[in-house]
């Protein structure tokens, strides 16, 4: 639980900056009647090729790599555990004091409209991989809903700057995973997977332009709160959502999905300290001005942050053992 009286403080920061999610969703965010649906990109059933449109899909992803085809698994799974990332944002001190999903707050409403896209991105990819026929669907689908089971930790508290933070980060982490994935299969000639992933990359751009936003302004109103709110969240580091895909289990999946990402450059150590440097940048927070004392130990800290990761990332070791999980064999 947040102090008492910080919590009162953030209380009104976050209820002060609504008219600004308000005006993002005015702006940015599509309608679901024009925005593309997973079928757009899939074979259609109905349609009497339906047989060679998925020969033409084993095709076009028969030269995918494994690995590559581990880490994308690994995406989807992630994403397919969104029930979890909706409560979360809901749960957030300020978010949804109305306590009420239907809520027309603005908060609520973007919690809503953020995870109805994401929503789209778990379907396409899931029904995408089914109908490769390279994957072990049952083991996904048990790893799904474990996940779901398990639930997240992101270690924010139910403080809604930390939270904030946590997203733009993630967001962003989202885009060069899925970026990078879609390079790495159109290299291997799967055209359509390509497009499917930079289609959804642009929509984690979107989200992590709102979440970045919200933050800046959150830095306006409270510049001590929500630099420490980021110092906070950086000491503790930040946790990729689908890290508790093996609680209760025998399984090492997460290691071994974690451990290709990383091998075959989807999501590297180099990404984490290039979104702290790129975080720290957006948010200006070397010429922040008018600090407390707090605030400008955590305006040094941060300052230097990115350096000591992008260290860390060339002194890292790679990985030389892959384990292939969620295939068929
Ligand atoms: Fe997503
Ligand atoms: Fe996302």
């Amino acid at each position: 639980m947040l102090l008492e009286e910080k919590l009162e403080e953030k209380l009104e920061v976050i209820l002060s900056i609504e008219p600004h999610v308000s005006q993002f969703i005015t702006d940015k965010m599509q309608a679901p009647e024009t925005s593309w649906q997973p079928s757009d990109f899939l074979p259609d059933f109905s349609d009497p090729n339906f047989p060679d449109a998925v020969i033409a899909l084993q095709k076009g992803i028969a030269n995918v790599p494994d690995t590559v085809l581990v880490s994308l698994i690994g995406n989807m799974i992630t994403e397919e555990a969104l029930p979890s990332y909706q409560t979360f944002f809901n749960l957030l001190e300020g978010v949804n004091e109305d306590r009420n999903v239907s809520s027309k707050s603005a908060w609520v409403k973007w919690s809503r409209l953020w995870t109805a896209e994401e929503n789209r991105h778990g379907d396409l990819l899931n029904k995408y991989l089914y109908l490769s026929g390279r994957v072990d669907m049952k083991s996904v689908e048990k790893s799904i809903q474990r996940l779901i089971y398990n639930g997240i930790n992101l270690k924010t508290d139910a403080d809604p700057y930390q939270g904030i933070v946590y997203t733009s980060f993630q967001e962003r982490a989202t885009k060069i995973s899925h970026v990078n994935t879609g390079k790495l299969a159109h290299k291997s000639g799967d055209t359509v997977l390509g497009k499917i992933c930079s289609t959804i990359a642009g929509e984690e751009a979107l989200h992590e332009r709102a979440y970045k936003f919200f933050m800046s302004k959150i830095l306006e109103v409270d510049p001590n709160g929500g630099i420490s709110a980021f110092l906070a969240m950086m000491k503790k580091k930040i946790v990729m959502p689908a890290s508790l895909m093996d609680f209760g289990t025998t399984n090492n999946f997460y290691t071994s999905y974690a451990t290709i990402t990383q091998k075959i450059g989807v999501y590297t150590s180099y990404d984490y300290a290039s979104i702290i440097d790129h975080l720290v940048k957006y948010w200006g927070i070397d010429s922040m001005l008018g600090l407390n004392d707090e605030g400008k130990k955590a305006q040094d800290f941060l300052s230097t942050l990115s350096d000591k990761y992008y260290r860390l990332a060339e002194r890292m070791q790679e990985p030389e053992e892959t384990q292939l999980i969620w295939l068929n064999t």
